[in-house]
């Protein structure tokens, strides 16, 4: 079964049940600031939750475009992409558990013939401090399911994770597990969630692939277990409670909110673990293969194959929701794919001198034919054009970050050796990845210390952690009027300097009193005369500006999302405290959104407006404080 029948299906099956179909929203959340990406079925449908009437009625499903970036290290098993359709339906206020789940049963069983043998199911074990009870519904609905097929489905009350793999399965079927397994919001567990937020027990539904479980993830094995001989399938979701200041109360009306993975369900439908063998992403990668002459089943490449394959759908589909390669918030996270894309093909073997007709728009072109009957977006008149010109665009550029860098190497290996030093210095100061110094080490028989990268990295990591922790005990001198404007001049800088001298340059230490503020920041060389005036003009722009300083409390994970500034490695805590500074109008990438200027992790205390700041923005010294960093000392007169 490939992939479009199951959607096809999927949408029929809900169609019946008297669900009208709804076309997917944009890829770029329409009124929700809290992530940079639609990451779920439910996002854009999150008013009909809370009440609003929905114009299809009370029942609605539809095939959501959904982007994790998040995500973006994991792709490479046989499962996790970053870009994925999430099958969903809908209930507001109509039918709750029993339909829901024996519906699923049906589509899953009848619908997809998987065998009911291989299904797997978790509840919510409950929560007493919140008043939510365990889901004994659940359990029995799923039991008296299994029963009508002659399985007898135990239960077993799991608890957490770290339970899980210490008990096991212990011959169960259903399973009870905690709030972090068995809990749905936007937000997270109860605890994460803001006043306002709806969230509520789920069940989980899991295949069982039956591949020997690897002790690597823990003694036993058990449903949420990540070996990845159990594969999360789809979660529902019953969405009745809403976080109050003193706990949870229940909404006015009871929801259900399904949501599954297409290429999951996929996977299972037709036993096959590994996601990356249905028939959108076996076309790119035979066509990978044919290029390379190196084979998917080759342990040493299966990765590359994969991330290849993965992001440049996500690619593709977000060059056509309007999005272009940029240094910030979700131009970031498209130039990330891009370029991991390129590293990956070149670790394969493609080659990539094929002008426009390179490599990865071949994929490009796949992923575009393949999707285009089910998102118009991808069928529109310059789509093609647009998709294909805007991937070139940013390959030609990095090849020139690259270039830049192996001209560095080249000076390196002249002398001989290359330390971990130097492979520290050509990844953060030129963005030049490690595992390419490596190859070159290895190619020009010279050795490489990647322990010693990776201790330079971690000490490097400690030196900002302390910096931080310095920061946020107060590094600021005193929280005097000017020590304050200072700092607020502080983030503006370090924005401009990104701005002028590129994305890698960040911040590795401050100290700010009521006289000066000082940054260290990564960058490799002196900077010109030329680059102090503009950065120094773009300073007492925003200044003239009088934009608005807001500080905003916000998950942890969401700040990074929008990209907020922090400290390389430093730890945070899960709630964080940011600044923004702007918003400064609608950019290209966002029309409808007005953007902030700066963001940054920050614990203040900082001016409510740039135009507070008063004087003009000067830089009084540029100097080298270390290899690969650079100090400024400027002031407000
Ligand atoms: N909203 C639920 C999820 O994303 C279904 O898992």
């Amino acid at each position: 079964m490939n992939v479009n029948d199951i959607r096809t299906k999927y949408l029929e099956f809900f169609k019946a049940r008297g669900h009208a179909i709804v076309p997917s929203a944009s890829l770029i959340p329409q009124n929700d600031p809290t992530t940079l990406f639609t990451g779920s079925g439910m996002q854009p449908i999150l008013p009909y939750l809370l009440g609003e009437i929905h114009p299809g009625g009370t029942r609605i499903a539809d095939s959501q475009k959904s982007f994790r970036a998040e995500d973006i290290e994991e792709v490479g098993d046989n499962r996790h992409t970053t870009f994925f359709e999430m099958l969903g339906n809908w209930s507001f206020g109509d039918y709750f558990k029993k339909e829901q789940i024996e519906w699923m049963f049906e589509f899953l069983t009848s619908e997809l013939g998987i065998d009911p043998r291989n299904l797997y199911i978790s509840v919510f074990i409950g929560d007493e401090s919140i008043g939510v009870p365990q889901d004994v519904e659940s359990v029995d609905i799923w039991q008296s399911l299994f029963a009508s097929r002659g399985i007898d489905a135990a239960f077993l009350p799991m608890g957490s994770e770290a339970d899980g793999y210490r008990l096991g399965m212990r011959g169960a079927r259903i399973f009870a597990y905690d709030a972090k397994k068995n809990w749905w919001s936007r937000a997270g567990v109860p605890a994460n969630m803001p006043v306002g937020e709806p969230g509520g027990p789920d069940t989980e539904m899991f295949y069982d692939f039956g591949t020997p479980h690897d002790p690597k993830y823990g003694a036993e094995c058990h449903p949420n277990c990540d070996c990845g001989r159990f594969v999360e399938i789809g979660n529902n979701v019953f969405m009745e409670y809403v976080k109050q200041e003193n706990g949870f109360e229940k909404l006015a009306q009871r929801n259900v909110d399904f949501g599954g993975g297409l290429e999951r369900i996929a996977a299972a439908a037709n036993n096959e673990p590994d996601v990356f063998k249905n028939d959108v992403f076996q076309e790119i990668i035979s066509l990978l293969e044919h290029f390379s002459g190196k084979s998917y089943e080759d342990a040493r490449y299966t990765r590359s194959f994969r991330i290849v394959a993965d992001h440049i759908r996500g690619v593709t589909f977000m060059l056509a929701a309007g999005i272009r390669p940029s240094n910030t918030e979700r131009g970031y996270v498209l130039r990330r794919l891009i370029r991991r894309a390129i590293q990956h093909a070149q670790k394969i073997g493609v080659p990539s001198d094929q002008g426009t007709e390179s490599m990865l728009n071949r994929c490009a072109v796949i992923v575009i034919e393949k999707f285009k009957q089910i998102y118009s977006e991808l069928d529109g008149e310059n789509a093609y054009e647009e998709i294909t010109s805007e991937i070139w665009k940013e390959e030609v550029q990095f090849g020139r970050t690259l270039e830049n860098g192996m001209k560095e190497l080249e000076k390196i290996v002249a002398i001989g050796s290359i330390s971990s030093q130097d492979a520290y210095t050509l990844f953060t100061t030129y963005g030049f990845p490690f595992e390419m110094t490596a190859e070159i080490a290895k190619e020009r028989g010279l050795s490489i210390d990647e322990e010693g990268f990776k201790t330079e990295m971690k000490k490097h990591q400690d030196l900002s952690r302390a910096g931080s922790e310095q920061k946020f005990k107060g590094g600021l001198a005193d929280h005097s009027e000017q020590t304050t404007r200072l700092h607020t001049a502080h983030h503006l800088l370090l924005k401009a300097l990104q701005t002028v001298l590129g994305p890698e340059v960040h911040q590795r230490g401050s100290n700010i009193t009521s006289e000066r503020l000082r940054i260290d920041f990564s960058f490799g060389r002196k900077m010109t005369k030329e680059e102090i005036a503009v950065v120094e003009k773009i300073v007492n722009e925003r200044i003239q500006e009088a934009l608005p300083v807001v500080r905003s409390t916000l998950p942890k994970e969401d700040a990074e999302m929008l990209g907020a500034e922090h400290e390389f490695g430093a730890k945070y805590p899960d709630l964080v405290s940011v600044y923004s500074i702007g918003p400064v109008g609608a950019t290209l990438e966002q029309p409808e959104f007005t953007q902030a200027y700066s963001i940054e992790f920050c614990g203040g205390p900082h001016v409510t407006n740039t135009s507070e700041l008063k004087g003009t923005f000067k830089i009084q010294k540029e100097e080298a404080v270390a290899s690969g960093v650079r100090r400024i000392k400027a002031v407000l007169i």
